[in-house]
């Protein structure tokens, strides 16, 4: 039996394919180049990366359109599914005993669109270390380093410590990076934590927060950022705060509050 969107959505990227060959006057030299790509994109395992630099920010857009609440954002090619709970609360996000980095506090709340507390909302976190690395992704870090799940509590708060993330550069010695160096484009994305937030409420979500004034904000890589999306960030000195924290040194607090509508709901009804 025929799927009708695999048949109009199939048959109208063949035809603006199609066209696109005719416009350029593409060449069969061309076309197998183009074929060889997505092939050695396969083989060096980027097949992922190259469609999330290239499309998965659009692809999520089109997700947010007439949605209430907050938007969603890309989820890019190094979610690891199963990290392990956080004993808490108070919550630290797994780490080596000597992670590199400004320590730093996320926190928030979740709501319905309506304002009411979403309690035990599943969180499930994961970044970059200070080198711009993920843990499974790239050697020589510990298993789940920098990933891990929580709840919120009663009134829909939570607060996780961890390090800020830098910005980083996205594997840049594949046929992505050629890809990318032809276009005469930079590899880097800003700093980011990734995010998944589940609830019986809302079902699953996707997020991606930004800090402000980061690097790389206007210009990122894989054109995924939002303004909707980034936290409201302060540097905190005070002492007492920091003693309140268990840290010895300057921390930065960063805020982000979700409201979600049930998946599925119409916007406004
Ligand atoms: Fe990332």
């Amino acid at each position: 039996m025929t799927n009708d969107r695999v048949l109009t959505v199939v048959e109208e990227l063949e035809r603006t394919l199609v066209e696109f060959i005719r416009t350029h006057r593409i060449t069969h030299a061309e076309y197998r180049s183009a074929t060889d790509l997505l092939v050695a994109e396969v083989q060096a395992g980027e097949g992922s990366l190259l469609f999330d630099v290239f499309l998965e920010a659009a692809a999520t857009d089109m997700d947010n359109h007439g949605r209430e609440g907050s938007i969603e954002a890309i989820e890019g090619p190094f979610y690891l599914p199963g990290a392990p709970w956080l004993d808490g609360p108070p919550y630290v996000l797994t780490q080596r005993p000597d992670e590199a980095g400004i320590p730093l506090v996320f926190h928030g709340r979740i709501s319905t669109e309506r304002g009411d507390p979403l309690a035990d909302v599943e969180l499930d976190l994961w970044q970059a270390d200070t080198h711009g690395q993920y843990s499974q992704i790239h050697p020589g870090i510990p298993e789940w380093n920098l990933r891990g799940r929580f709840r919120t509590d009663g009134q829909g708060h939570f607060a996780v410590r961890t390090i800020a993330p830098p910005p980083y550069e996205i594997p840049k010695d594949g046929p992505t990076g050629t890809v990318l160096s032809a276009l005469g484009r930079h590899f880097f994305r800003p700093a980011h934590l990734h995010l998944k937030l589940r609830h019986d409420y809302f079902g699953e979500r996707t997020s991606q927060l930004y800090f402000p004034a980061g690097e790389y904000l206007d210009s990122d890589v894989a054109n995924a950022v939002r303004t909707e999306l980034v936290l409201e960030t302060t540097l905190v000195e005070d002492p007492e705060r920091i003693a309140h924290q268990g840290l010895g040194q300057a921390f930065v607090d960063a805020r982000y509050d979700f409201a979600f509508a049930p998946t599925g709901a119409v916007p406004g009804a």
